[in-house]
């Protein structure tokens, strides 16, 4: 997810890098020519290692109405930071079952619809920006935690020793998430920006101004 928040956020060094990233995916400079298949099929493996991921971790979710109850009883008795972030791992995990397969079939359809136009279109005119917007938060959320917690139960970076080094852990991925989320917002506004300006004009094409990377445009 992180390299994917990098990719996306070509966007910030201009349109022409945008393009080159989505044409890269399509292998337009190593073939001449795009094929957008190649990014189909990245979303096909995606989607399946998201619905593996839910079903592995689904079975730890409570399932009962009285498992939820004795979770919320043990969570407030405790008044456990890491307790705590389990359950916001649930709830955006839960959330991440929706919002994320909504993008990826799209990814998966129209892989010939990505760059600086007819990305920003989509969140703009395709009113995909308040989906983003969730699935931004949803995502740095679930995986800053997610990967705090195989850290403490693998006792990466020291973290199973003390109550210290969870604590500076922690801050570690409470800061990595605040910055991800601040690069992911940024990101998105440029998104909305250019859909914006673009309005009237929405399912043109964009061609890159460096004469080199010309020849076609997503
Ligand atoms: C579990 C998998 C994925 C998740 C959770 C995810 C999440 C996101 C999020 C949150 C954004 C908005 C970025 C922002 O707010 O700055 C975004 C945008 C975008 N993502 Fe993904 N993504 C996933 C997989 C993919 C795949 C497989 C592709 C393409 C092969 C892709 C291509 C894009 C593109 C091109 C955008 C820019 C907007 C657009 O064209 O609609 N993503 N993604």
């Amino acid at each position: 997810m992180w390299v994917h928040m990098l990719f996306v956020a070509s966007i910030l060094l201009g349109k022409d890098a945008m393009w080159a990233v989505a044409r890269f995916f399509e292998g337009y400079f190593f073939f001449g020519r795009s094929y957008p298949a190649v990014v189909s099929a990245l979303a096909a493996t995606i989607l399946a290692l998201l619905v593996l991921h839910a079903g592995i971790a689904m079975r730890r979710m409570p399932s009962s109405y009285r498992q939820w109850h004795a979770f919320r009883q043990h969570a407030a008795a405790l008044r456990h930071t890491d307790t705590r972030l389990w359950r916001w791992q649930v709830v955006t995990g839960f959330a991440l079952f929706f919002l994320a397969s909504v993008h990826l079939y799209q990814m998966l359809v129209h892989p010939e619809a990505i760059g600086p136009y007819a990305s920003s279109d989509r969140v703009w005119t395709g009113r995909m920006w308040p989906l983003y917007l969730v699935l931004l938060l949803a995502v740095e959320i679930h995986a800053g935690i997610g990967l705090y917690r195989l850290a403490a139960k693998w006792g990466w970076f020291g973290a199973a020793g003390s109550h210290d080094s969870r604590r500076r852990l922690r801050r570690f991925k409470t800061g990595l998430t605040g910055a991800l989320l601040a690069l992911g917002l940024l990101t998105l506004a440029a998104y909305v920006v250019i859909g914006y300006q673009h309005r009237d004009r929405a399912g043109e094409r964009y061609v890159p101004d460096a004469a080199w990377l010309r020849g076609g445009g997503t």
